[in-house]
């Protein structure tokens, strides 16, 4: 009986220390899996990523194994992607959000729409102006020139011109060169000669910019009074400005309806594009969009008001970049009108003197004041 009892007890004892040593088996296991890895987290079959040499190439970094999660848990990783804030003691708290979700948006939107749009939009103005040349033909003096010339703009309204004029062109081949020159001009010339390219062109857009808002200023102090519309830019306009048929020529004063709508998308545009630029250049210092979103939510817009600084300076960018691929496509159509488009024109900021018969044509109620002033000369002085 005893012994029945002693064998009966051994064999509970047997069981449950068999039982006691399976369930520390199975915790062991998971335990020192996860104690193995402490150090070092082993990755295999990770390639050196492209363009590196396998060789000298360290492998991926390792992490210890503490830094990552134990478990999994998506609510943390999903809010992170999300780019929730957590809390830092460092004084830029900018550093407290692992992951700034709203940047994906911003590239997609960059290399996307604002890329392709812009592409289209400078294609498209090229073959619109080539199409009007073909035509229309270049649009000629109908009385021919006179040989008497008229003070169409002074020295000072010239240099105005030409600073805004001269410092927009560095700006727009430079700014281009930032959103399609990978793709352009990297293949044509490798990445050494692109690279010193591109460098010397951020220096040199960062620093004219501010040639270029000095320029837009002094042309709006001079030529604002000019700009004011009036009932001679209907009647302009509804003429078309005399564009579209050979011997029409509705009145206009200094500026015409046309030269009007420019002046104003240069003035506005540029003001536009030098703050959301300003922005840029000393970024989170100047957070423009909130400030416009709160105005604008006045409205009836339901816009965001409560941006991080990463979302100013990616709104500020991708504003810049359309507000400047906007100018680039109406100052091409400028600059041919100014040029190729029209006879006699370039002389007015070239020389600052156009031919008596282009300014009766082009600008009969201006030419008519400046005759009485005696602002004409004959042909031997004009040159
Ligand atoms: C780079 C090539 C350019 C050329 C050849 C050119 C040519 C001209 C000419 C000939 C005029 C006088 C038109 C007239 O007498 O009625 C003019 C006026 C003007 N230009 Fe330019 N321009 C150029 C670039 C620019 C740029 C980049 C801007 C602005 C950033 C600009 C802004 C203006 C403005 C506001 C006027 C007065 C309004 C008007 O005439 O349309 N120009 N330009």
């Amino acid at each position: 009986m005893i012994l029945r009892r002693m064998g009966l007890a051994i064999m509970l004892g047997l069981n449950l220390a068999i039982n006691l040593l399976a369930v520390l088996a199975v915790l062991a296991t998971l335990g020192f899996a996860n104690l193995a890895s402490a150090d070092e987290i082993p990755v295999s079959n990770v390639r050196p990523p492209e363009g590196r040499d396998e060789q000298k190439w360290g492998g991926p970094a390792k992490l210890p194994a503490t830094v990552l999660p134990q478990r999994s848990d998506p609510k943390i990783w999903r809010d992170i992607r999300h780019g929730v804030f957590g809390t830092v003691s460092i004084p830029d708290k900018k550093a407290a959000q692992l992951v700034q979700s709203a940047g994906t948006d911003w590239q997609t939107f960059r290399n996307g729409p604002v890329s392709t749009w812009g592409g289209w939009g400078l294609a498209g103005i090229v073959v619109l102006l080539a199409l009007f040349l073909t035509t229309r033909g270049r649009i000629a003096i109908d009385a021919g020139p006179s040989g008497q010339t008229i003070e169409r703009f002074n020295a000072l309204e010239r240099f105005a011109h030409w600073l805004s004029a001269g410092s927009f062109v560095v700006l727009a081949l430079t700014g281009l060169n930032l959103l399609y020159g990978r793709q352009i001009l990297l293949p044509l010339l490798g990445p050494e000669a692109f690279s010193a390219l591109s460098v010397a062109g951020k220096y040199g857009h960062n620093y004219l910019a501010f040639a270029f808002m000095a320029g837009v200023v002094l042309m709006l102090v001079l030529w604002l009074g000019q700009n004011i519309p009036n009932k001679d830019d209907l009647i302009w306009l509804a003429k078309g400005g005399g564009m579209f048929a050979k011997g029409v020529h509705p009145p206009a004063r200094k500026f015409n309806a046309g030269q009007k709508i420019f002046f104003w998308i240069v003035i506005l545009g540029g003001v536009s594009v030098s703050l959301s630029g300003l922005a840029l250049l000393f970024p989170f210092k100047l957070p423009l969009f909130a400030v416009s979103f709160e105005v604008m939510n006045i409205f009836g817009f339901n816009l965001p008001t409560n941006l991080t600084g990463l979302e100013e300076v990616q709104l500020s960018q991708l504003w810049h970049a359309v507000v400047g691929l906007v100018l680039i496509i109406v100052i091409v159509a400028h600059i041919y009108i100014g040029t190729v488009g029209m006879v006699g024109a370039f002389d007015a900021m070239g020389t600052g003197r156009v031919d008596r018969n282009w300014a009766r044509e082009h600008h009969s109620l201006w030419a008519a004041e400046a005759l009485d002033e005696g602002k004409a000369s004959s042909g031997a002085d004009a040159d």
